[in-house]
């Protein structure tokens, strides 16, 4: 997408935002930061994932985009791997500005606005793009900016792809398989409502402790993207790999309103072009790291891969689909419109 389209749907964003009584100064009219000279100041970035993810790629096109556009007078601190902060506190140092930018996975900010389930719906969007339609719209812009009033302002959300289910015990390959096992999921109803559909329990646990807690057998498996899998070798730790794509990781990225509001112009023009240029770059390497993730899973050959045909995916799919209806007072019959309209004009059926 070009910097000009990226212009537009930040636009976009800003309008909606309005719409939902959000602070105008997010909008870049907040012209009484005054000033003409770049801020001198240290942005931080942290995340939870590794370096060879699509987040992190984007996390350092920002990184270098803004710190050559303002001749070093701003620093973007990048903290992978949970360094700084992981899943269980992020959310409340972003809140209060201890962290200029998070991008986690958009499922585990269900407990703020239940819409934020709608990648964890089971076989929501056929691929990326439907997804990014999806967010890219009125509706998912909506959701995005429903944080304001924690002085959290969402911009864009950047996909990491479908998600695969792991497990220690058995080779997967109907819903039945799961039965008496336990999954760890990225947190939210619709997960646990999944796994409970299937026979199989759940338990929320945080991105950085999934290694040690598949190790020690706290959970029998879980569910993730390849680049996840792979980069943070889940696979040395589980038996088992079903190709699913039943649910998806897409990643919103969030900056704290005071941060936003107080960088003057030059500022924040700089900023926000380095956002996009971040956005760029997220989205374009999410499907090739995901590829080159399972490739490198399969040579590793610690897991038996199973790829389901069409007719066992379909099982999946009429196996989960009483979940839709379970939802559709909480998150909305607009929604799963937006939903409907996004595969529509890009998914592949
Ligand atoms: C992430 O990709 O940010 C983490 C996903 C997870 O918690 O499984």
């Amino acid at each position: 997408m070009k910097k000009t389209q990226f212009g537009l749907l930040f636009l976009m964003f800003v309008l909606v935002l309005a719409a939902c009584g959000g602070n105008d100064s997010a909008s870049g009219e907040s012209d009484d930061n005054g000033g003409e000279e770049i801020q001198e100041t240290t942005i931080k970035f942290s995340h939870v994932v590794a370096e060879n993810t699509p987040k992190h790629q984007g996390a350092l096109a920002m990184k270098e985009y803004i710190e050559e556009e303002s001749d070093g007078k701003i620093t973007v601190e990048i903290y992978p791997n949970s360094s700084l902060f992981g899943d269980q506190d992020e959310y409340q140092n972003l809140a209060s500005n201890n962290v200029q930018f998070i991008a986690p996975d958009i499922s585990k900010f269900v407990g703020n606005n239940p819409q934020f389930n709608v990648p964890s719906l089971p076989f929501a969007f056929d691929n990326d793009a439907a997804a990014l339609a999806f967010w890219d719209g009125e509706k998912g812009q909506e959701i995005m900016s429903s944080l304001t009033d924690d002085g959290v302002l969402g911009l864009y959300v950047w996909p990491n792809g479908g998600k695969h289910l792991t497990n220690n015990e058995v080779k997967i390959d109907s819903p039945e398989d799961l039965e008496g096992l336990k999954f760890r999921t990225q947190g939210g109803q619709v997960l646990e409502s999944i796994y409970n559909e299937m026979g199989a329990g759940s338990e929320s646990i945080p991105f950085g402790e999934l290694y040690n807690a598949l190790d020690q057998g706290v959970v029998e498996g879980q569910e993730n993207t390849f680049s996840n899998i792979e980069s943070k070798k889940f696979d040395e730790v589980q038996q088992h790999l079903t190709v699913m794509n039943h649910t998806r990781v897409d990643y919103g990225l969030f900056t704290n309103t005071e941060f936003w509001d107080g960088l003057n112009e030059p500022t924040k023009e700089i900023v926000q072009a380095g956002v996009e240029e971040a956005t760029e770059v997220a989205r374009e390497q999410a499907k090739a790291l995901n590829d080159e993730g399972f490739e490198i899973i399969k040579e590793r050959g610690n897991v038996e891969i199973t790829e389901l045909s069409s007719e066992q995916v379909q099982e999946f799919r009429d196996y989960l689909e009483p979940i839709w209806d379970e939802y559709e007072d909480e998150i909305g019959s607009d929604v799963y419109e937006a939903v409907r309209a996004a595969n529509d004009e890009h998914g592949d059926t």
